[in-house]
């Protein structure tokens, strides 16, 4: 039996159409990526100020094609055959005008890495959490493939994927876990008693961290994301003055923003307030005087302050009043890539005696790599579901938007 298991995965759920091809070596227990392609479409969502779901799926469509293709290339060739032609099933692509008309495309040219059957034994793909029209495309992709190549699907949470993320180039993840959550989407606190057994013990009211990070930026006339602008005037301010110098410029101008929840007994999180205590200072201040450039790096400072302190009084109360000590802190999702919420958070977890664990930079925000090593993790812990194309679970198999950590 062979000692390897390799994954094609797709991920759609957002604003990133990615596609990558990870190796797990059952012996080493190391994972290797074969091939990892991302498309953002930040430049486009730009215009708009925020991600429109309906462009997201167009794109999806327009980019799924081409990301596999070259992932593919970067597969050793041995053992191919080719596909059998009653295996091209179009049919599956039928609510995905764009991604047909590419996968026609592609299979009009003859030498197409799609009709060989690559050397994978699973497509993973996010079926959820996410924006529905978008991983509708992710999914009706990787049930064309799997039907193809008659290769098994393996439907993935997106959170867990973000979870999972750690593990690449990390040390093993030790039991209980209590995983932070922090991305456009989602901020969830989760119990992790064990690989595939989730509880969220706690997560946003309304707007997640990424969000209300974005929405701040708009509020000061940044473009989208803003997350990593917002971060970027916070940390430039630091990086020159004191804090008791920036305490004293923020009083000069009566800028405070509130903690919200931070009181609260309990791990329920609230961003939504924040949001909008940025906006009516913002309009109190320009009642006075022109928004400058300084007031503005104040208010992401103090902005920033709040997130911090809100998520550091959460951990405390997760780890003062868990049944257990966690012997790790994951942090994940697209808000981990901010500098000063990870060190504060790591600085904490130290402290605590936790390790820390974090996802390297490049697979902090959406990508495929981290669906792929999800998809590893409930394969060796067999929890994962297993859906063949002859299968009466792969016709009526479609995403979920709202798809809980908890029921997996
Ligand atoms: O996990 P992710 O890529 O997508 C979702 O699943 O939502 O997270 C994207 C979010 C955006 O809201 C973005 O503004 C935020 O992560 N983000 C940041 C930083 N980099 C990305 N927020 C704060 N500071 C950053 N440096
Ligand atoms: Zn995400």
């Amino acid at each position: 039996m062979t000692s390897t298991i390799r994954i094609l995965s797709i991920e759609t759920s957002c604003d990133e159409t990615g596609v990558s091809i990870v190796e797990y070596d059952k012996n080493t227990q190391e994972y290797k990526i074969i091939a990892d392609s991302l498309n953002s479409q930040i430049e486009i969502h730009k215009e708009f100020g925020g991600v429109f779901p309906m462009m997201a799926k167009r794109e999806h469509g327009n980019n799924l094609t081409g990301l596999l293709t070259s992932c593919l290339r970067m597969l050793p060739s041995s053992d191919m055959s080719s596909v059998e032609a009653e295996n091209i099933n179009l049919e599956l692509l039928t609510r995905e005008k764009e991604l047909t008309e590419k996968v026609k495309d592609e299979l009009e040219n003859t030498n197409s890495p799609l009709l060989t059957i690559p050397n994978i034994d699973y497509i993973a793909v996010t079926r959820g959490p996410g924006l529905e029209p978008a991983l509708w495309v992710g999914l009706s992709f990787a049930k064309f493939l799997s039907q193809l190549w008659q290769k098994p699907l393996l439907p993935i949470n997106h959170m867990e994927g973000h979870i999972s993320s750690v593990l690449m180039g990390a040390d093993k993840v030790e039991f209980p876990t209590l995983a932070l959550l922090i991305s456009g989407g989602h901020t969830e606190l989760v119990d992790v008693e064990s690989w595939g057994s989730y509880n969220i013990i706690g997560k946003t009211r309304d707007d997640a961290v990424g969000e209300a990070y974005d929405k701040v930026a708009r509020i000061l006339d940044m473009s989208y994301p803003g997350g990593p602008l917002v971060a970027g005037k916070a940390q430039k301010l630091r990086d020159t003055f004191l804090e008791s110098d920036i305490q004293i410029m923020k009083d000069t101008y009566s800028i405070k923003l509130p903690r919200p929840m931070i009181h609260s007994q309990d791990l329920d999180l609230s961003f939504s307030g924040l949001k909008t205590a940025v906006l009516y200072l913002v309009r109190d201040i320009k009642k006075k005087q022109d928004l400058t450039e300084e007031i503005i790096d104040l208010i992401c400072h103090e902005f920033e302050n709040s997130v911090s302190e809100v998520l550091l009084s959460k951990l405390k109360f997760a780890h003062k009043s868990g049944n257990y000590k966690y012997k790790n802190l994951i942090v994940a999702g697209g808000v981990i890539a901010n500098q000063f919420l990870r060190e504060n958070l790591e600085a904490w977890s130290i402290l605590n005696g936790i390790h820390f664990l974090k996802p390297e930079k490049f697979l902090a925000t959406d990508n495929a790599v981290m669906i792929a090593l999800a998809a590893i993790v409930g394969l060796n812990n067999e929890y994962v579901q297993i859906i063949n194309p002859s299968d009466k679970e792969f016709t009526e198999l479609a995403p979920d938007g709202d798809w809980s950590l908890n029921t997996i």
